[in-house]
């Protein structure tokens, strides 16, 4: 029984369901090693019949992540943690028959082919984390094709929060989208803008908490995305580098280059005297202006001596060239295109990458 232990260590069996049981559970890389307290952390505890009924214990639960079948008193131990979890500091060693095994494909990933399929931002070999952008669940492999809203966890944030990912287009997060039927006021104030507003399969803004800890995790570029009525093709321009500051920073936003992106229309740069500037609000005016942007614009934004753009802004059939609380974009739009769709996206930054 001894030599059956550690990676030598296979189960051959079925399950209640018919499927084969080395097909849902991986080995621990520590089979008899155990945390003492990881013991006493065990979400439900009962004696089993045998080693094939713990792991479908465990398997019929989703919160299960570990289980644990002590062969000498057929206790079945299960865990809401998985092995890499643990403390490796303090191990602490147990009677060798006791085996740990850890479940496949948590958070309703489902087993296909030897690997997981991960849903709702899940990434990783077992689905045992979130993502901390749209770019890693892209490049993850899980979300190639799937565009919509996700959860996802920036190592900045204290919780994991919902955005929407543009998946097919290469992995963008979204932080803004304004568009013609919005029926959504971009006229909020300051603690608005902080938590964010709309909804996300609609208009909406983000929130800059969320924006700070998205670019503060990993370096992203944003990209302003804009669809007037007459162009086919949209207008694209790439900023290198963004970021947004913490709130005690008033949420300062900065790049460090901007660039034209291929395949779409060039689009010139209207951020670029905004670089460095807090965000302002009606309630809250962190531009340079004697009077208060947010108010002039009907919007939030970060404004200088305002701006040369306005992407919260209403949009409508037609424009009234000079009016800068409708939607606009100076360079290279000027004021006469009727814009009817504007995103702003971030995507985990290249070029910020150490050379190799
Ligand atoms: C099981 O425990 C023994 C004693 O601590 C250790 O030598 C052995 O490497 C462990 N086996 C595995 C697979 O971790
Ligand atoms: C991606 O999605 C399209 C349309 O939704 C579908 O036709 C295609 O088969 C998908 N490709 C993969 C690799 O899943
Ligand atoms: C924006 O909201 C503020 C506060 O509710 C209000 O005082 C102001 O008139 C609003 N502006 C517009 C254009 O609705
Ligand atoms: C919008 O998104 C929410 C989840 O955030 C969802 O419950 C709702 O069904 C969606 N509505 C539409 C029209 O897609
Ligand atoms: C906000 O950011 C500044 C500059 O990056 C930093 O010094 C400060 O500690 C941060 N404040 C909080 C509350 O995180």
């Amino acid at each position: 029984m001894l030599l059956l232990l550690g990676f030598s260590f296979t189960v051959f069996g079925q399950w209640s369901n018919g499927q084969v049981l080395s097909s849902y559970f991986d080995q621990s890389p520590f089979c008899n090693r155990t945390l003492s307290n990881v013991v006493n952390e065990a979400f439900w505890t009962n004696q089993v019949t045998s080693l094939l009924s713990c792991f479908d214990e465990c398997n019929g639960r989703a919160s299960c992540k570990t289980a644990a079948f002590d062969q000498t008193t057929n206790n079945c131990r299960l865990y809401q943690i998985s092995p890499n979890e643990y403390d490796y500091t303090s191990v602490l060693t147990l009677p060798s028959d006791i085996y740990h095994m850890r479940k496949l494909c948590e958070n309703g990933g489902s087993r296909i082919n030897s690997n997981c399929v991960c849903i709702g931002g899940y990434v990783g070999s077992y689905c045992e984390k979130l993502m901390m952008d749209c770019s890693e669940g892209f490049e993850s492999g899980h979300y190639t094709n799937q565009s919509g809203i996700f959860q996802i966890q920036p190592t900045a944030a204290s919780s994991p929060f919902e955005v929407v990912c543009r998946m097919q287009e290469g992995g963008y997060t979204l932080i803004q989208l304004n568009d013609e039927y919005n029926t959504e006021n971009f006229n909020q104030s300051w603690e608005q803008y902080k938590q964010g507003f709309g909804s996300l399969n609609r208009t909406h803004w983000l929130g800059l908490d969320h924006i700070h800890d998205i670019t503060s995790s990993r370096t992203q570029d944003a990209y302003v995305y804009i669809v007037d009525v007459m162009a086919q093709t949209p207008y694209l321009r790439k900023f290198v580098n963004f970021r947004v500051e913490n709130e005690s920073m008033e949420y300062a936003m900065y790049y460090s280059s901007s660039e034209a992106v291929r395949g779409f229309n060039d689009l010139g740069d209207s951020l670029y005297n905004l670089v460095g500037q807090g965000f302002t609000t009606y309630d809250h005016d962190n531009d340079q202006s004697p009077t208060n942007c947010a108010q002039n614009y009907d919007v939030g934004f970060w404004y200088n001596w305002c701006a040369l753009c306005n992407i919260n802004g209403r949009m409508g059939i037609s424009v009234n060239p000079g009016d800068v609380t409708e939607a606009h974009w100076l360079n290279d739009l000027g004021s006469y295109a009727v814009i009817k769709h504007i995103e702003i996206r971030l995507k985990r930054s290249m070029t910020g990458m150490p050379s190799l």
